[in-house]
């Protein structure tokens, strides 16, 4: 296995190529008495398949495989010793101080970070892009950050995030970000230089003004060179080792395959590209972590049911297979994949398997393919297993055409979610303006939707979810004409008889049990129920029995059930139709995402109890 890192600031000589900086590699023959054939080792390599290095002073033995192997190259390698040097050693932080961090969701300041936070500190960060603004404040846990792109006055942001002033600044940027980060700095404040990169593609440097705060506040601004310091990685590792394996600390890479792909990873970090720490995989197996499924379920579903295994995979497929091999982008959660959970004979799909990794939809990119109709490099939609990367049946995925559209987008709007609301309501309630719609668990993945169509299609809407926040949305984001808390009702035939004092035309039925006995009493003579899901009952041992089913007599009502996949013939139809929605802005969708395949098994419970807001999606990586 070979890992080559892509590095930040390191001039090379034209002409010499191989490019020469950190990576991890296997060692395949030695000369050197340290180093044995078949060793794992980091440090100083070539960007190519094989490097001889002549002189291994920067070669460290890697002791410890536990950890993901790319984390080498980050984490555990000269960015980890930079993060810790740069901030422990330089600044010698206490608890309380103010901490900026800027370039802060690479592969030095996402640690940087959490140092200080696990110091004490009050930490904010800069980074390029929202999502890198997001990650900061939701995965790194720091206290503030901001998009210095969108500052027009970089002095007045930090004056807003930094009321007091700031007492440590980790340098990664230079230029206009320092001028302005003098003017900002507390007496005593110490800055460690540990780069510039807003000054490395300059032809000539720019002038820093503010300098003489350093005079006037006492500053002590310190610049260093990691592999100066590394007589203390050993040191380093044993305090950082335990906070990985704890989760005490994360650590986000972005991981592109291939050395052919290695000159376009490393230019993509001039200009933000890479979210987290950028690595170049030139690999045989690759990692692959997977969200196996421990034993079959009883009753609701918790984390401690699955587990996180780390296997490995090849990327390439044996040359008889007719199969996909796909790296998963986003994972979606959705509640059928409760019944896959308990040993269910009969039923309209089968049963996970205890002991292997549980599968749903997904969007994923074509690593290799032995089928004709799907190429390298596609992105893709549709069956996958909650793992990095997965062989998958051609017959289950669907390619991505439209990639102007956020590609999460495929877990829900414009993949299985969407489809169903799309035929639950158009096929089978057959809407027409004026019509009374009520949607149930109307702000998840298939409601939200519901309610917006129906709107679009003239009808008066009302919807039901379980917190406020969510009652909100329906009324505020999503235009429903009236919503309320089923959790705050005592009695459900009151409230609907409150909300729908004509009766209801239409009922999208998404959770059953006490919901649809009420709404049955409420249904107007020749309404339309379409039965979509029951998520009520999914949990229970025994379903509970529903009354007033006499209604559908009387009323003369339509209940239809529907599995979504047998219909999926319509999907060009459907994308046709709301691609202009979305583009337009006539039609909103709200997602709940979640960072990392770690985070899968907390957010497939989530959606049981109703924690997810929206979509529920799980990031496993971007493209
Ligand atoms: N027939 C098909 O082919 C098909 C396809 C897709 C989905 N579905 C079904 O459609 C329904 C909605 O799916 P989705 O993807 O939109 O869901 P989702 O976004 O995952 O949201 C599920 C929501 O259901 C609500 N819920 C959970 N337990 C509940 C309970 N005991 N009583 C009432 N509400 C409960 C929660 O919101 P609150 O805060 O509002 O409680 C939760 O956030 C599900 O029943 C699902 O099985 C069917």
């Amino acid at each position: 296995m070979i890992v080559v890192v892509v590095m930040l600031n390191m001039t090379f000589r034209p002409q010499t190529f191989p490019p020469y900086w950190f990576g991890g590699v296997t060692v395949v023959d030695s000369g050197n008495s340290n180093f044995k054939k078949g060793d794992l080792v980091w440090g100083g390599t070539g960007w190519e398949e094989y490097s001889i290095i002549n002189d291994p002073q920067f070669l460290f033995k890697i002791q410890d495989t536990d950890v993901p192997l790319s984390y080498y190259t980050g984490i555990l390698g000269m960015p980890g010793m930079t993060a810790y040097y740069g901030l422990y050693k330089i600044c010698a932080p206490k608890k309380g101080e103010y901490v900026f961090v800027s370039a802060a969701s690479g592969a030095v300041g996402q640690l940087v970070g959490q140092f200080a936070k696990l110091t004490g500190c009050y930490v904010v960060g800069s980074a390029g892009t929202k999502e890198k603004v997001d990650l900061l404040k939701n995965k790194f846990g720091f206290d503030e950050a901001f998009n210095y792109k969108e500052e027009q006055d970089l002095d007045a942001a930090l004056k807003k995030y930094f009321p007091e002033g700031i007492d440590i600044y980790f340098e990664n940027v230079g230029g206009k970000m320092l001028e302005d980060v003098l003017l900002n700095m507390r007496e005593n404040g110490r800055i460690s230089v540990c780069g510039l990169i807003s000054q490395y593609n300059l032809v000539e440097e720019e002038g820093v003004k503010n300098l003489f705060c350093v005079v006037t506040k006492r500053l002590l601004l310190k610049g260093f060179i990691i592999s100066d310091h590394f007589n203390l990685y050993p040191k380093y590792l044993e305090m950082v080792m335990p906070l990985i394996k704890e989760g005490n600390i994360c650590y986000i890479e972005d991981i592109v395959e291939g050395l052919e792909n290695a000159p376009v990873a490393l230019i993509g970090l001039f200009s933000g590209k890479n979210v987290g720490k950028q690595v170049v995989a030139q690999m045989e197996d690759v990692r692959n972590q997977q969200v196996v499924l421990k034993d079959y379920v009883n009753g609701f579903p918790k984390e401690s049911d699955m587990l996180l295994k780390t296997s490995t995979v090849p990327l390439k497929l044996p040359q008889s297979s007719n199969a996909v091999l796909v790296k998963n982008l986003y994972l979606s959660c959705d509640p059928y994949m409760r019944g896959r959970m308990s040993k269910n004979e009969g039923s309209y799909i089968g049963s996970f398997t205890p002991g292997s990794p549980i599968a749903g939809y997904g969007v994923s990119k074509v690593v290799d393919s032995g089928n004709s109709n799907f190429k390298k490099g596609e992105l893709v939609w549709g069956g996958t297993g909650w793992e990095e990367y997965s062989i998958t049946a051609p017959e289950t995925l669907f390619k991505i055409q439209h990639t102007d559209v956020p590609l999460s987008y495929y877990t829900g709007i414009l993949g299985m979610p969407g489809m169903t609301a799309y035929y639950g309501f158009y096929e089978i309630c057959a809407p027409k303006k004026g019509e009374y719609v009520f949607v149930s668990a109307a702000s998840g993945a298939v409601g939200q939707l519901v309610g917006q169509f129906a709107k679009l299609t003239g009808c008066h809407v009302v919807g039901t979810a379980g917190s406020k926040e969510k009652v909100e949305l329906l009324k505020t984001k999503f235009g429903f004409d009236d919503a309320f808390n089923y959790k705050e009702e005592q009695n459900l035939d009151a409230a609907l008889k409150r909300y729908f004092p004509e009766g209801i035309d239409i009922y999208f039925e998404n959770v059953g049990g006490k919901m649809l006995e009420a709404v049955l009493l409420n249904m107007r003579v020749n309404g339309r129920i379409s039965a979509c899901g029951m998520i009520s009952q999914y949990n229970l041992n025994e379903e509970e029995g529903v009354r007033n089913l006499s209604c559908i007599v009387m009323k003369r009502l339509q209940m239809k059930g529907f599995i979504i996949s047998d219909h999926y013939d319509l999907y060009p139809k459907y994308i046709e139709m709301v691609i202009p929605l979305i583009k337009e802005g006539k039609i909103c969708y709200i997602e709940d995402v979640a960072e990392g395949i770690e985070s899968a098994p907390a957010a497939l419970v989530g959606i049981f109890s109703g924690k997810n807001v929206g979509k529920q999606v799980v990031v496993v990586a971007r493209e």
